[in-house]
């Protein structure tokens, strides 16, 4: 039997990158698998919906729904995210606001909606995509990285609350990591090839990491095998964080 047979997923931002990573890793090892993005497009066996995490009435239409063809939800992994450049005096207001709708609001609005399917699972767990940013002072990214202590901390907190329930919270830091949002940051650099000669030497390995090692990790949070875990954070990040 594998890992997940019988278990249901929703996973946020799961048309890209990551989120894709993950919902394709889930399903490969036996779940049901839902993505919730504002692209409804994703491979079989996943179950696309359209729906946008700064709208909560499209969110609780798309959580509904992926809990009625799912028959339930297990495992939410709150993954859509956005970024930002700059340091704290670069973005207007308005920014500040658009990046936390979607990074922090988003990530409650979903929970909000999938809690009542979570609390009636025996193996309830929610994986928080943090990053990397929430820990270590990197430049140009501050309103990014105060979205991600947010999702940190709302990891930490949600955790508490919810141990109780039965239901597991958790979140990964990645590194910088080769997705197609990496890919569109690199392409509006003037130099690319320096631009990502500079990320990959940002992390201790000189590499970037993978989707698939974030999902590997994604999925081990959300697994029965992470029984006794809650409210940590993993870092897959090339060894930033640790060295
Ligand atoms: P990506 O851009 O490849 O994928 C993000 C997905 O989220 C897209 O499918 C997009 O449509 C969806 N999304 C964006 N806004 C949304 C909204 N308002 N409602 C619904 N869906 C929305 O990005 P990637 O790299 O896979 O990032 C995924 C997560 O990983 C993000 O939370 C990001 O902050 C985090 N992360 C990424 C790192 C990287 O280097 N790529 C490093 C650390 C964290």
């Amino acid at each position: 039997m594998s890992e997940f047979s019988g278990l249901r997923a929703l996973v946020t931002g799961g048309a890209s990158g990551i989120g894709l990573a993950a919902a394709t890793l889930l399903a490969e090892r036996g779940a049901r698998v839902a993505c919730l993005d504002l692209d409804p497009a994703v491979p079989e066996p996943l179950l696309g919906l359209k729906a946008d995490v700064t709208d909560d009435a499209s969110v609780r239409a798309a959580v509904a729904e992926a809990a009625e063809r799912l028959g339930g939800l297990d495992i939410l992994v709150n993954n859509a995210g956005i970024g930002a450049q700059g340091g704290v005096e670069d973005n207007p207001d308005e920014e500040w606001r658009r990046v936390f709708d979607v990074n922090v609001f988003g990530l409650v609005r979903v929970t909000r909606a999938a809690l009542p399917h979570l609390r009636a699972s025996r193996a309830a767990a929610i994986v928080n995509t943090c990053s990397i940013a929430a820990t270590a002072g990197l430049p140009q990214r501050a309103l990014y990285s105060s979205t991600k202590g947010a999702v940190l901390a709302l990891t930490r907190a949600m955790a508490a609350d919810l141990i109780g329930d039965g239901v597991r919270v958790n979140c990964v830091n990645p590194g910088t990591a080769d997705t197609p949002w990496v890919g569109r940051l690199l392409d509006d650099a003037a130099d690319p090839a320096a631009e990502r000669a500079a990320l990959e030497a940002r992390q201790p390995m000189g590499r970037l990491v993978s989707a698939e090692e974030v999902a590997a990790a994604i999925a081990y949070l959300a697994s029965p095998l992470a029984g006794a875990t809650t409210g940590t954070d993993l870092a897959v990040d090339g060894g930033m964080h640790g060295l």
